[in-house]
């Protein structure tokens, strides 16, 4: 059983070397993770913006705990309002590229978030997003704590991250299981798998290679951390990218499609957050 320094040092020694070097396609190998086809766009667009309804407009400091390269467009409205936003990330690689994503509006600290060395009751705001998951379990508990004593009494935070094969993933694993034996007897093996424009097989193009990841479920999340501080969870996402791939696609209505996920998500959106693949967990100073 490897120590948590080992587990971090194979997590920083990932993302240094494999998780933030760019592909052949102009992409972060990290974005392999992601759906960026253009059938999905505006759904994810409008999902990464759903992180500004929880944080304060405007401060002084928002940290970025796991900030990673701020690699999508989006990430950088959430530092719009503030006068700093302070990158902390335990990749030394990760901050080179977000300092020269965001130069002097920037503050770049390697750091663990479960140790973060930043005084008591200084940020605003505070965003972290994928990255808690790549703690054990224990530590995870840890960086919510240290998250929870750095922010200001009237300071807001917003954490991203997955849930261990939650509810309606499990649903729909069983509809790619499906699918992909269907697609085995009708189609010919030797025929190549479509992409964006049309059918394809419910698999990664180009699979991702992994790191350390640790999830936990709600009802974890809810004994460990919610009795600590208090927590809201909502929905961030309801679906993660092998759903987008298998059952999203531009010949078969999956704008459409993914208008109404999006909806059904903001109709209820601390059931999905629950019960579906990304939660969005918002964070306020305990009294
Ligand atoms: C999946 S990436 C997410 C990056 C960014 N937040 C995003 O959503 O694109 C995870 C990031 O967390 C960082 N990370 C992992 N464990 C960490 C830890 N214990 N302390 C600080 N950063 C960590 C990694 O170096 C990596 O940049």
């Amino acid at each position: 059983m490897d120590s948590d320094i080992e587990i971090k040092q194979q997590v920083r020694e990932f993302y240094d070397q494999v998780g933030w070097q760019t592909e052949s396609d102009g992409f972060y190998q990290n974005a392999s993770y992601e759906d960026l086809r253009p059938v999905a766009h505006e759904y994810i667009h409008k999902c990464h913006l759903r992180v500004l309804r929880h944080l304060n407009p405007t401060g002084h400091y928002l940290l970025d705990a796991g900030s990673g390269p701020i690699q999508y467009p989006e990430y950088l409205e959430y530092s719009r309002g503030y006068r700093f936003r302070v990158c902390a990330d335990i990749s030394i690689v990760a901050l080179k590229e977000a300092r020269r994503r965001i130069g002097e509006h920037g503050l770049y600290v390697v750091c663990d978030v479960a140790h973060l060395p930043f005084r008591s009751d200084s940020f605003d705001g505070q965003v972290s997003l994928h990255t808690i998951h790549h703690l054990p379990l224990e530590e995870q508990v840890r960086a919510y704590q240290e998250l929870q004593r750095t922010l200001a009494s009237t300071g807001k935070a917003v954490i991203v991250n997955g849930w261990d094969n939650p509810p309606l993933t499990r649903f729909f694993n069983f509809g790619i299981k499906l699918y992909i034996r269907l697609y085995a007897i009708f189609k010919a093996p030797s025929k190549p798998a479509q992409t964006d424009a049309g059918l394809c097989l419910p698999v990664n193009p180009s699979p991702a290679r992994g790191t350390f990841v640790r999830k936990g479920d709600a009802a974890w999340l809810q004994k460990n951390v919610g009795s600590l501080m208090p927590i809201r969870i909502f929905c961030w996402r309801s679906v993660n990218v092998q759903f987008l791939r298998t059952f999203i696609h531009p010949r078969l209505a999956g704008r459409f499609l993914l208008k109404i996920l999006y909806w059904k998500e903001e109709l209820f959106p601390q059931f999905l957050g629950k019960y579906g693949q990304y939660p969005l967990i918002e964070m306020v100073k305990r009294r």
